[in-house]
């Protein structure tokens, strides 16, 4: 694996990749790499000739200090984790990425407004603006995203649609921790009771999902279902509970298939986490 630093020495080295008709699936990161991660880069390594990973924290996507100041970095670790997987590993430098003169942003539509959007405004335009860049950069054929950040995946996709970029989306289930807790960098910012005790979220996504399959189809009798499994659990502090279409439309009564969402804190460490119920 190649380590690379320069926004240039990529780009050269994924055009000639592309002009010798090789295939790139890209996946994007900001590092403290779990098995999720591991997940993306598998998908990617199956499905392409040549597997890009860039780690970079992107202030632009933080809408609080300081969650990006405490936010896990560990590039050696990382580094180590995916060597033997990964063809070219892309660092680059904030400097790098956002030079002094940097002006430009992606805006994104109304459905990265809601959800994540309402209690990160912000976020998705950060998160939209460094993801362009990178599609523009490693000019990838495949690029891997996780479903465990749902709306991220649906804001991306629709980007990609919007703006013509050449690159084919691919959403890849969520990797859970053996409690069912979904992986995620930050948690390793819990502590060990907390740890356990998130694992409850998954466990209200399960139960609330056995009650849509034995026939509510009520949307706020569901989310109030759920809610009231999270409000459930200690040291909690929930954000939002929604059922959604699968391309995030809100709908009174499900009649096709949905996705549940939850966003809520455990202590100071803030968690997301969906399901899919699918409508047959
Ligand atoms: P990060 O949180 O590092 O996640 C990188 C990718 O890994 C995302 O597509 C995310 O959905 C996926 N991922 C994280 N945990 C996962 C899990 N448990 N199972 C499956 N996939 C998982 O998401 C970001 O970084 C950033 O917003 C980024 C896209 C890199 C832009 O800065």
């Amino acid at each position: 694996m190649k380590v690379i630093k320069k926004v240039i020495s990529i780009s050269k080295i994924a055009n000639n990749i592309r002009l010798k008709k090789n295939t790139i699936g890209f996946i994007p990161t900001m590092g403290a790499l779990h098995e999720g991660h591991l997940f993306l880069i598998q998908k990617a390594r199956e499905e392409n000739d040549i597997v890009i990973v860039s780690i970079f924290v992107n202030p632009k996507q933080f809408t609080n200090a300081h969650d990006l100041e405490k936010y896990p970095h560990n590039i050696e670790k990382d580094r180590l984790l995916i060597e033997s997987y990964v063809d070219y590993l892309f660092v680059p430098s904030e400097q790098e990425m956002y030079p002094s003169d940097f002006h430009t942003s992606i805006t994104v539509g109304d459905h990265a407004h809601d959800l994540e959007g309402e209690f990160r405004s912000g976020h998705f335009e950060g998160m939209a603006t460094v993801v362009h860049k990178f599609l523009t950069i490693c000019v990838p054929t495949r690029a891997y995203f996780g479903l465990k950040d749902y709306q991220q995946f649906m804001v991306v996709s629709q980007m990609v649609e919007d703006l013509n970029i050449n690159v084919k989306i691919i959403g890849v289930p969520t990797v859970r921790e053996e409690s069912g807790l979904a992986m995620s960098s930050r948690n390793v910012q819990l502590s060990d009771v907390d740890r356990k005790i998130a694992a409850r979220v998954y466990k209200a996504l399960l139960d609330t999902k056995n009650k849509i399959i034995s026939g509510e189809r009520n949307s706020h009798v569901v989310e109030k279902y759920c809610m009231d499994l999270l409000l459930q659990i200690p040291n909690s502090k929930i954000e939002y509970v929604a059922v959604r279409t699968l391309p995030l439309k809100r709908i009174p009564i499900i009649q096709s298939d949905i996705v549940l969402l939850v966003a809520l804190s455990i202590g100071h460490v803030r968690l997301i986490d969906n399901i899919i119920v699918r409508n047959n």
